[in-house]
């Protein structure tokens, strides 16, 4: 998450520990080498073959009748590249990219500043538009329609709205929760792009560009062990990729090999479905201590010694994307892939558990 006006810097600056090599979210490392692997324009966008087509026609309108494109809204989990296509939305309409996000548009002043110093064509980029506050949200309406700011002068009964014509610009947003975003700011988005998770291959794809550009000597099969690993996310392939150079490096022959990547990996906690130690701990206590549930999110996170909140949103998407766990009305439970997973022999009858998926939230 960037939480800050200055380009890619966030919270997790200020925490040197960069926690689980497969958390999407980005790291101070992610940060500070995220800027030369970014594709700079949408060829070099690897994946996304949907939104990559229908933003490129977005785009070309726009350069054929010679006016800027309309609001684009970027949606989809950590990672996956929004912040890298605003990038390139500005880049292929060479336009310049400012940078803000909700969080620092705490009041309605600071958007204002922003958007009276837009030039025409400017491409603004709001991150993590969902936790913008209320204020500075209802004038980006008007802005968004009209090119045009109200802004309040004076308080009480005397305060008088001056109206300000900003220059036509695009809005793009981008979101890792849609469905936090209010109706009528989503409504005035011309195009929304939702991002999906990544394929292997892709992600080897990925890779093997990374690679190329930070100098590291890597092998096709090395490439896809470690897509393989990814959950999906391109962030996290070029983070296991430098995890993967480090071992190689300083324990091999500096190439990454499929044994270099299974061994570097071993030591990171990375399973080869790309599971870590806190997801095995959790299915772990699922299936030995519960036998597969249901059970509680506080029982099992105190079960794994976290904070619910962690089991909850680090832990679980991943798990049920992959099918391994269930959210149903009565708890928790383990599917078969995740007794299998763990080389376990599911103690009773899933039929009574597996009933419950039917009631999922
Ligand atoms: N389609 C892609 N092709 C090549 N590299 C990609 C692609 N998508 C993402 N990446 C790489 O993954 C890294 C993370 O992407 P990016 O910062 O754009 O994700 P994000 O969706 O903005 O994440 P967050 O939600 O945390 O802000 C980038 O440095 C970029 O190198
Ligand atoms: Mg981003």
């Amino acid at each position: 998450m960037s939480g800050s006006v200055t380009e890619g810097r966030s919270l997790a600056d200020e925490d040197p520990f960069d926690g689980s090599p497969v958390d999407a979210t980005a790291t101070a490392s992610d940060t500070d080498i995220e800027g030369p692997l970014r594709p700079k324009n949408l060829r070099e966008f690897v994946g996304q073959q949907r939104v990559r087509e229908q933003l490129d026609l977005v785009l070309s309108g726009a350069r054929l009748r010679g006016q800027p494109p309309d609001h684009v809204l970027l949606a989809g989990p950590p990672g996956l590249g929004k912040t890298s296509l605003a990038r390139i939305i500005a880049a292929e309409l060479g336009a310049a990219i400012r940078l803000t996000s909700g969080p620092a548009l705490e009041r309605a002043g600071d958007l204002a500043a922003m958007l009276s110093n837009l030039v025409e064509g400017d491409v603004l980029f709001i991150d993590e538009i969902h936790r913008m506050a209320r204020p500075a949200e209802e004038m980006l309406y008007l802005a968004m329609e009209d090119f045009r700011v109200d802004v309040v002068v004076g308080k009480g009964p005397g305060a008088t709205s001056i109206p300000l014509d900003i220059a036509p610009f695009t809005l793009v947003g981008a979101t890792t929760r849609s469905g936090q975003l209010t109706s009528p700011l989503r409504d005035r988005f011309g195009f929304t792009a939702h991002l999906e998770f990544y394929e292997p291959r892709e992600l080897a794809r990925i890779i093997t560009r990374s690679a190329a550009i930070l100098g590291i000597d890597l092998e096709p099969a090395g490439a896809a062990e470690i897509a393989g690993r990814s959950r999906g996310t391109p962030r996290i392939a070029n983070r296991l990729l430098r995890r993967v150079r480090d071992f190689a490096q300083v324990r091999g022959d500096g190439v990454v090999s499929e044994q270099a990547a299974r061994d570097a990996l071993a030591v990171y906690d990375v399973d080869r479905l790309g599971l870590d130690r806190l997801d095995r701990a959790v299915l772990s206590a699922l299936c030995r201590s519960f036998g597969g549930g249901p059970v509680g999110l506080t029982t099992l996170a105190v079960a794994v010694g976290e904070e619910a909140t962690t089991v909850e949103e680090v832990c679980e998407p991943f798990l049920v994307r992959i099918g391994m766990l269930a959210r149903t009305s009565r708890g928790r439970i383990a599917t078969p892939a995740a007794w299998e997973h763990l080389g376990l022999t599911p103690v009773r009858d899933q039929g009574t558990a597996a009933g419950t998926l039917f009631d999922a939230e």
